[in-house]
């Protein structure tokens, strides 16, 4: 069910089967009947609602989870990097790191774009504080996600690292000791804090999942509908 007030008068569209007189209730009698829409089912009849269905396009889903996997693969690792015997193996694996960390920078870009010119944006699904601190971080990944590659590739090119024997970053005048340090230091932490949000993004999603029983998760998972 869709229901708005125009007028004074309830608008509904019913979608459920059931009879409009009990949706157009309920809306009456509590108005956060929309909030409900948007957990996968209404209270007063049970039955799936329109609002269930919406999902994200398959692009931005396919962007999500190839951002996802990348930031594991990546930062796993930057993170057992010395676990590789020192010369050819080492420098393999961190020619690696950077390449998969550049295209994290390069799908982050089309997400961007594709966001802003024809990616679908869903309602909230949470309201109030709970609204908030998902809007902070949605906006907070998206702003660790371009920190964290631009102080990867400053950190490459202060040290004027190679990849494979592709290309090499041209070591600029001004990195000092202590530049490289705090560039490092830099990025290092920001992948951390990159990785500690984005794992309690996840945990909130199987929190809607699986203790609320709600649709956000499915919004982003391919499927016919989120309900
Ligand atoms: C989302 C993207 C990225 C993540 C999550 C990430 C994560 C990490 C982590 C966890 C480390 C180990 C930190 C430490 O122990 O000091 C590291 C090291 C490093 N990263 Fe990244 N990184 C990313 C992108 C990049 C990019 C784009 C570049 C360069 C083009 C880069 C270059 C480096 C370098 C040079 C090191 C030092 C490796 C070493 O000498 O041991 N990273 N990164
Ligand atoms: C490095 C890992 C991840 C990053 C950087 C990330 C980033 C994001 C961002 C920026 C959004 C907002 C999309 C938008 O509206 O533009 C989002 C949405 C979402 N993410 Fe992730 N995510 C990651 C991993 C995960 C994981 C592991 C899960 C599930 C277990 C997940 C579940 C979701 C869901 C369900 C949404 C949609 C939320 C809604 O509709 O309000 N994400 N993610």
């Amino acid at each position: 069910m869709w229901a708005s007030v125009a007028q004074g008068v309830p608008v509904v569209i019913n979608l459920s089967g059931k009879p409009d007189i009990v949706l157009a209730a309920s809306f009456w009698l509590d108005p956060t009947v929309h909030q409900r829409h948007l957990k996968g089912t209404d209270l007063a009849t049970k039955a799936p609602t329109a609002t269930t269905e919406l999902k994200y396009d398959g692009f931005s889903m396919m962007l999500h989870w190839l951002t996802a996997a990348l930031v594991a693969m990546v930062w796993a690792l930057g993170q057992f990097m010395d676990e590789f015997t020192k010369g050819a193996p080492r420098h393999a694996a961190l020619s690696v790191h950077m390449v998969l960390g550049l295209l994290v920078g390069a799908v982050l870009l089309v997400r961007i774009v594709w966001r802003s010119a024809g990616g679908r944006h869903l309602p909230s699904a949470d309201e109030g504080w709970l609204n908030l601190l998902a809007k902070v971080s949605h906006y907070g990944l998206y702003g660790l996600l371009i920190l964290t590659v631009a102080f990867g590739a400053a950190r490459a090119w202060v040290h004027g690292l190679s990849v494979f024997d592709w290309f090499t970053f041209p070591r600029p005048a001004f990195a000092t000791r202590s530049v490289v340090r705090t560039v490092s230091e830099l990025h290092s932490d920001l992948a951390d804090l990159l990785v500690i949000v984005a794992g309690l993004h996840a945990a909130a999603a199987l929190m809607h999942h699986y203790v609320r029983r709600d649709s956000v998760l499915r919004r982003m998972l391919p499927g016919k509908r989120a309900g």
